[in-house]
């Protein structure tokens, strides 16, 4: 399928994996861009010297075009932000904030520069900034979320710029990718359904919370301190919004949340680490390579789209 994005990246599919902290290692971008969609590094909070290892790694495994999620908070992003240059990497997203003070640096470069934005205000402020495209993600996302839907977010968005929109939130197969490009989208970017998959190097206690997530079954911690998390509820979750419900300071909410979502994906602690998470996790049935994930969604798109 062409669209506008496929055109950008040079990519074969419109299906992008989001650059997820401690999930998206180069193991899963890497078979993401093998089987034709694009793989993204999440850099979240890591070390500059880790995110060129990873970009190094996913070279070695991938002739296609990948990505790097920066994370705008990252105490490193600067050095961050010229590693990325450095290694000539295709494709930038960003996350938390504007990359407004790194654009002529990484447009220079000739890196593909792809915000991710919660509101129009922001999608219109980065197509002014010069980003080839904006990710418009949706509440129904896993991880850090803002607080409008994916089905009013993504038209709103589509309407106010001219650059690709990509959809985000709550996608999880054929059908979501269908009602995205109904929308206005011309891709889509899939973080929760990717978090399972065979080459995701995540605990198997993650992937398999995910695995038997129902529909109700994601909570929303951290509303009171205005940075809101979906995450798989669990003790940890129950603790915090008891907290949070009586009022606790900053800092004591975040000593549940400190090092939790390493504490789930790498010691597969699912009851007291961060099991971040989208709505789509009750969608999300089983694993499957890459390649198996991008095919069924495709095929069913497909058919959903010529009928
Ligand atoms: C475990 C996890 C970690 C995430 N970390 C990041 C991140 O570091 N930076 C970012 O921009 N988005 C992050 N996201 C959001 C994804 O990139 C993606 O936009 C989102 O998962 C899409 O919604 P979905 O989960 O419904 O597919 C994360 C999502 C998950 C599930």
């Amino acid at each position: 399928m062409k669209t506008r994005v496929t055109e950008l990246l040079g990519i074969e599919y419109p299906i992008i994996q989001g650059g997820m902290a401690w999930v998206a290692t180069h193991e899963l971008a890497s078979a993401v861009s093998n089987a034709g969609g694009l793989g993204i590094i999440g850099a979240g909070g890591a070390p500059a010297s880790w995110v060129r290892e990873q970009i190094q790694a996913a070279k070695k495994e991938t002739d296609k075009p990948f990505g790097v999620n920066l994370m705008l908070m990252n105490p490193e992003a600067d050095e961050i932000a010229k590693v990325l240059v450095e290694e000539k990497v295709k494709v930038v997203t960003t996350g938390a904030g504007n990359p407004a003070k790194y654009m002529d640096m990484w447009k220079a470069a000739g890196i593909k520069v792809i915000p991710v934005v919660a509101s129009v205000a922001l999608a219109k402020l980065m197509e002014r900034g010069g980003a080839d495209a904006v990710v418009a993600e949706g509440t129904e996302s896993g991880g850090h979320i803002g607080s409008q839907t994916t089905m009013t977010l993504v038209p709103q968005v589509v309407d106010a710029v001219s650059i690709p929109v990509i959809a985000a939130g709550g996608i999880a197969d054929g059908r979501g990718f269908a009602a995205a490009m109904m929308l206005g989208a011309e891709a889509v970017q899939m973080g929760t359904r990717f978090v399972v998959a065979e080459e995701s190097t995540v605990h198997e206690n993650y992937k398999d919370r995910i695995i038997k997530a129902k529909d109700i079954d994601s909570e929303v911690t951290g509303m009171s301190t205005g940075h809101p998390i979906r995450v798989i509820r669990n003790k940890m979750t129950r603790e915090y919004l008891k907290l949070e419900k009586e009022g606790a300071t900053l800092d004591e909410l975040e000593h549940l949340t400190l090092g939790a979502l390493r504490k789930a994906v790498v010691e597969g602690d699912v009851m007291y680490g961060s099991v971040m998470a989208g709505q789509s996790a009750g969608l999300v049935k089983k694993k499957e390579t890459c390649a198996e994930i991008i095919a069924d969604v495709m095929n069913t798109a497909q058919k959903l789209l010529n009928r």
